[in-house]
């Protein structure tokens, strides 16, 4: 299969500070642009330790007032089987980096419960997704990271979620790290209005090489590729030291 982040966009940074400064500024403008056309902007969070940065600098004084929290929306990308005060929640670090530190109201923020049934939290936060952002349930943003070994939210390699075409979240338990996890599918993912993928770090190279490289992939990283929506890649240069075309 075709690299299909051939139709994303790729921006190299040369640190990460520099990085989410860039992410800071577009998802200012992504924001705007939502409440500019719906009077709402709707985003969902990635989890992992990357984006922990951006987060605190968009809770910083220079950023906190560029978004309008009361119209702003949070969701979450995925979520570890953890409950919402453990530390490897991806809840627990968006609410002390960011939510916690920014004036929206509790009702704005949509968590992803990781410490229920995996089956029960998935069709909840579906439903959830569904009414709050109406049925054609596409998110003006949704932040990504990328593991090293390509995988994105919680969609691992050789995962029963990477399969489903319908739904628009799934439980998926990970072999590999004998856990379940909750995701957005790829339908969810490659049904929204804009993508941002925030990947630094030398040990991504590699994966980041795979990704844009190589010609037959099968990276769930590779598969992200919006319908009618824009896709950018945000890499430090570590993280984009392997590649040969940019
Ligand atoms: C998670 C994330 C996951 C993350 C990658 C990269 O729950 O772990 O959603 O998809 O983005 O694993 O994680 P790092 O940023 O920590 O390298």
């Amino acid at each position: 299969m075709k690299a299909s982040t051939k139709t994303c966009e790729v921006k190299i940074f040369p640190d990460v500070e520099t990085l989410n400064r860039h992410a800071a500024a577009l998802i200012v403008e992504i924001a705007a642009q939502a409440l500019r056309a719906k009077d709402e902007f709707s985003v969902a969070l990635a989890g992992g330790s990357t984006p922990e940065s951006l987060y605190n600098l968009l809770a910083s004084v220079e950023f906190k007032n560029k978004l309008d929290w009361s119209k702003t929306l949070v969701f979450f990308g995925d979520e570890r089987g953890a409950a919402p005060g453990a530390a490897e929640s991806n809840y627990r670090m968006a609410n002390d980096a960011l939510l916690a530190r920014v004036p929206i109201p509790p009702e704005n923020v949509f968590r992803l419960r990781g410490e229920i049934e995996p089956e029960k939290s998935a069709a909840e936060y579906e439903a959830i997704i569904k009414k709050t952002l109406g049925d054609d349930a596409r998110f003006d943003l949704i932040l990504l990271g990328m593991g090293d070994d390509g995988h994105t939210a919680s969609l691992f390699p050789h995962t029963e979620a990477l399969r489903e075409t319908e739904k628009l979240v799934a439980a998926n338990y990970v072999e590999k790290l004998n856990t379940n996890r909750l995701t957005l599918t790829f339908r969810a993912i490659n049904q929204a209005k804009n993508v941002l993928f925030l990947v630094a770090g030398a040990k991504k190279a590699v994966a980041v090489k795979k990704v844009f490289d190589a010609e037959t992939i099968d990276l769930p990283a590779s598969l992200i590729k919006p319908e009618d929506g824009k896709c950018v890649w945000f890499l430090d240069k570590n993280a984009a030291n392997l590649l040969k075309r940019f």
